[in-house]
């Protein structure tokens, strides 16, 4: 399948996988990238620009497909030496990143400077539109239904796409609840070139986590996640657990007098934990509603090989059989 994304980045099949914290590292990005997607490591789930710089040498040795950075710039509480963490994407020969959450404005001339290509990861079409003002090359379009940061909107994506449909004239990728080859026929038909997916890729042999969380995954329903922080105006979407239950009657009990602190120990650090032991219960973690259509653990390979030849017989079968 050839696009406008294919053809920017150069990948076989218009399938990406975002950023994940603490799961993005070498194994599941080169994985994703060797079946002919894009695979993204996580540039701040490494301490420092040193831990990086090696991850990108590590994935090098694993691929020798295009693979990207992710940089997410969130509110945080110790904000990261984002200059070098550049430094290490520009001297690690990484010609694809991936932002999301503020504006990446400010080191959009050094990428360039590099022929770097940014995807910029947007909640809404006027941020997806400022993306496109300030020389980004393509968007990630995240509807209400995705895992991680939704933004304040609540827009999903059979609104969200087309809008951006309408709207932007460089491409864009649908993400939140893609899942398999339905779900890219329907982003191609509302308008994107490609689809980013985030839980659906936690879900696989060679996403380097432990085995519960993919199995939380597995067992999961539509119904499952609940959206924490809104009150911080930093809405995540997570998996509910007794942490975030917890965390919920806070939110209650405190309204608008909630603060970062009074939760602290429901979110800060918890994704070592969870993602890296297994204790399910250890806090809020990001998963998408798309949950519900997540049935088993294939490779990254079966998964996308699946995904292309679902998406084909939609195409050729379904599709054109209506007509
Ligand atoms: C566990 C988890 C961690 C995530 N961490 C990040 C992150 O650090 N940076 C980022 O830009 N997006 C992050 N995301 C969002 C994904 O990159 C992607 O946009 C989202 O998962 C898409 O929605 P989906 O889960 O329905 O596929 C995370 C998502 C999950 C599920």
């Amino acid at each position: 399948m050839k696009t406008r994304i294919t053809e920017l980045f150069g990948i076989r099949h218009p399938i990406i996988q975002g950023g994940m914290h603490h799961v993005g590292l070498a194994e599941l990005a080169s994985a994703v990238s060797n079946a002919g997607g894009l695979g993204i490591i996580t540039g701040l789930t490494q301490r420092t620009p040193d831990l990086l710089a090696k991850e990108i040498a590590r994935c090098r040795t694993m691929t020798d497909r295009p693979f990207g950075v992710n940089l997410t710039f969130l509110p945080s509480v110790t904000p990261p030496d984002y200059p070098g963490y550049l430094r290490a994407i520009i001297e690690g020969g990484v010609k694809i990143v991936e932002t999301a959450g503020n504006n990446p404005q400010k080191y959009l001339p050094a990428l360039k400077e590099h022929g770097i290509k940014v995807i910029h990861k947007c909640t809404s079409v006027r941020h997806s539109l400022k993306a496109q003002q300030i020389g980004c090359d393509a968007v990630s379009v995240d509807g209400f239904e995705c895992g991680g940061h939704p933004g304040e909107d609540d827009i999903p994506n059979f609104i969200l796409l087309p809008r951006a449909a309408e709207e932007l004239s460089i491409p864009f990728v649908a993400s939140g609840g893609m899942a398999d080859g339905r779900s890219l026929v329907a982003a191609l038909a509302l308008g994107a070139e490609g689809m980013n997916m985030g839980t659906r890729f936690i879900a696989t042999r060679e996403a380097p986590v432990h085995d519960n969380v993919k199995q939380a995954i597995v067992a999961a329903s539509e119904l499952d996640t609940r959206l924490i922080m809104r009150p911080l105006r930093n809405t995540e979407r997570v998996l509910k657990n007794p942490a975030v239950d917890r965390l919920l009657e806070k939110e209650k009990a405190l309204g608008a007098a909630l603060k970062f602190e009074d939760i602290f120990g429901e979110v800060a650090g918890v994704y070592p934990r969870i993602m890296g032991e297994g204790q399910m219960d250890a806090g809020a973690w990001s998963c998408g509603m798309v949950a519900g259509l997540i049935r088993d653990v294939p490779t990254c390979q079966e998964l996308i090989d699946r995904i292309m030849t679902e998406a084909e017989g939609l195409i050729r079968k379904r599709l054109e059989g209506l007509l």
